[in-house]
């Protein structure tokens, strides 16, 4: 195996490099798009060099040195074909008639894979993109850092990311509930806060942290939190390694080790199911490596794909269970929850013994299959708030490319290499020709077919869980999102870890994770799939590989 080592070197480093420094942590001001033309300078008003930056910041700014404002918070969305491009102004069918004729209401599960393999999906997604409301003209803001940084769970920016800091000890703030850590309640919580305080019979509420969009459901809170406690998990040990350590130096150590963790499972973990292991190692996504890899590229753009994040993305709705089940310790369901219910309540996981079995669900109960058929109750009861009825997730995403310009299916099929369809009937070649024919009946024109719509009918390339188009737009983001990220956890030099360090991080799994921050005694080794007793079985806790970091002790001669 091959690295490139790129002179990404340049950095290395003076004694002048900024570390965080105690007891005051440098203070950066975060610029952002509109700002950064005016000042780049820190608030002091010294010359910001971003080259100095021994961590990320929180909005990604400096991540880049050659376009510092690259991948940052609210930034336009990259595109693949420019906006409003091919786009015919015929009249398209609605989209809740598109959704209700192709989308279908039949629970099929995807066997073998369970419901964590949805979550940690979602998860990520809001981790790179979040569209700035309302669109206006014709290019779209993201309000993410583009980059995958935990921006969940530290927020998009520097005010965010205090917020939610105690400043004591590298810690998150916390609310300790029965013995266990909690975020902070948010006081007054709002529908804009994506908390529905309207019809609240118990006052719940809903958690103040770093994308309020993870108060959205219980799981995908819960796998929130499990990553927040994992900081703070991280931090005490540093603390206990490294007395004389300030805080800003052990929370930016615990937090650069927890997004490397989240990088590890993100990419050789969860993606390869989604992309095809393979397909990965081909098109140099990942490696198959033990050494580090240091192929990052200044001149690749990180920032979040408007194609990925308004379409391609988005298919993984698909998966989205309608009922959550509670699992026990001895694997029985004592019940569930009606997701529709539960949008905007997070809170629910707090009661009784919630968390724990809701963990249990989400690595046994299987996820929905990656099809064109979704639950109903993301297609007619999202957001019912309620009410007897909601709203069809589907249809909106539909809606969401329209308003975004996408280009048509079409001409991404172009794009991806496979033939421009002149006649519908040319679909054939990748969409089963029934759903071909409800295609013809649906719109007027080939050219006229969403993206949205075309991409989650075409069969999937075997090994994956996309379609030729899909796959070829997901394959294109993640590519830019590791090699055009300069602080990726993989490389070498003064931004990454030690050898030693990095083979710890590659031990780190979701399994172990949700062991450590989820009092759970036994889980499988894989907790995208199902158990097996043969390929995935369940083990106690203590078995499964752990990070050790002892190896973050700073010995005298580098202090
Ligand atoms: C319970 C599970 C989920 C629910 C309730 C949910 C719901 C939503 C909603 C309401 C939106 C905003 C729609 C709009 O107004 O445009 C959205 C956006 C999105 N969702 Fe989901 N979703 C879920 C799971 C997932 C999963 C599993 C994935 C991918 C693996 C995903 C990917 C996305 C993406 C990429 C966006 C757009 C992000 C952006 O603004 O750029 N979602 N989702
Ligand atoms: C949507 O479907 C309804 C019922 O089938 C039909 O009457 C209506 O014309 C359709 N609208 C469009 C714009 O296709
Ligand atoms: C609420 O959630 C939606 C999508 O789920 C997101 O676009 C929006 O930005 C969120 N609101 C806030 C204040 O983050
Ligand atoms: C799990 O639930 C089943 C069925 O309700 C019950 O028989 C069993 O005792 C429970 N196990 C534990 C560990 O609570």
């Amino acid at each position: 195996m091959e690295y490139k080592h790129l002179p990404l070197i340049v950095l290395v480093l003076t004694p002048a490099l900024v570390v965080a420094q105690c007891p005051f942590a440098p203070k950066f001001k975060e610029i952002g798009r509109e700002q950064h033309q005016e000042s780049d300078k820190s608030e002091s008003g010294e010359e910001l060099d971003c080259s100095k930056l021994l961590y990320r910041t929180y909005n990604g700014y400096c991540n880049n040195l050659k376009k510092p404002d690259r991948g940052t918070t609210n930034s336009y969305y990259a595109r693949l074909i420019p906006a409003g491009e091919y786009r015919k102004e015929s009249t398209l069918p609605t989209a809740a008639n598109v959704s209700k004729k192709l989308y279908i209401d039949i629970s099929i599960t995807e066997k073998d894979y369970t419901l964590a393999s949805m979550q940690y999906g979602q998860f990520i997604a809001h981790d790179i993109s979040n569209r700035m409301m309302p669109a206006n003209g014709i290019r779209q803001i993201t309000k993410a850092s583009s980059y995958l940084d935990l921006s969940p769970i530290y927020g998009n920016d520097k005010e965010a990311a205090d917020s939610v800091r105690l400043f004591k000890g590298g810690l998150l703030k916390t609310e300790t509930k029965h013995g266990q850590e909690f975020p902070e309640s948010l006081k007054k919580p709002t529908v804009e806060d994506n908390c529905s305080d309207v019809r609240d019979p118990d006052g719940e509420s809903c958690y103040a942290v770093g994308d309020t969009r993870s108060n959205q459901n219980p799981q995908l809170a819960l796998i929130h939190i499990v990553w927040m406690r994992e900081h703070n998990r991280i931090a005490r040990v540093l603390s206990s390694l490294n007395p004389e350590w300030c805080d800003e130096k052990v929370f930016q150590e615990a937090r650069k080790i927890n997004i490397a963790q989240h990088q590890h499972i993100a990419f050789y973990q969860y993606l390869p199911i989604v992309l095809g292991k393979q397909k990965m190692i081909e098109k140099k996504i990942i490696y198959d490596a033990d050494g580090y890899v240091d192929d990052y590229d200044e001149n690749a753009d990180a920032t979040a794909l408007d194609e990925h994040g308004t379409a391609a993305f988005r298919y993984y709705h698909t998966q989205i269970a309608g009922h959550l089940k509670l699992i026990n310790d001895t694997q029985h369901s004592t019940g569930a929850l009606r997701i529709s219910d539960y949008i905007g309540r997070p809170q629910i996981i707090e009661k009784s013994d919630n968390f724990h079995l809701l963990t249990i669900g989400l690595t046994l109960q299987e996820a929905m299959g990656v099809d064109r058929y979704h639950d109903e109750e993301i297609t007619k009861y999202m957001f019912k708030e309620g009410h007897e009825f909601g709203e069809d997730l589907k249809a909106i995403d539909i809606r969401r490319g329209r308003e975004h310009l996408l280009a048509p299916y079409n001409a991404y099929r172009k794009l991806c290499g496979m033939k421009q369809a002149q006649e519908f009937s040319d679909f054939k070649d990748v969409i089963d020709p029934e759903l071909v024919n409800s295609l013809n009946g649906l719109y007027h024109h080939p050219d006229d077919v969403d993206l949205t719509v075309g991409g989650s009918l075409e069969t999937h390339v075997p090994g994956t869980w996309a379609g030729p188009t899909f796959h070829c737009i997901l394959m294109k983001q993640f590519y830019n999102t590791r090699v055009g990220d300069r602080y990726w956890y993989e490389h070498s030099g003064e931004l990454g870890f030690t050898l030693e360090q990095l083979k710890e991080i590659r031990k780190s799994s979701l399994a172990k994770i949700m062991c450590e921050n989820a009092k759970l005694s036994k889980i499988q080794k894989d907790a995208f799939y199902l158990p097996d007793s043969e390929n995935n079985p369940v083990t106690d806790c203590e078995q499964l590989p752990s990070v050790n970091l002892n190896l973050w002790k700073e010995t005298k001669s580098e202090a």
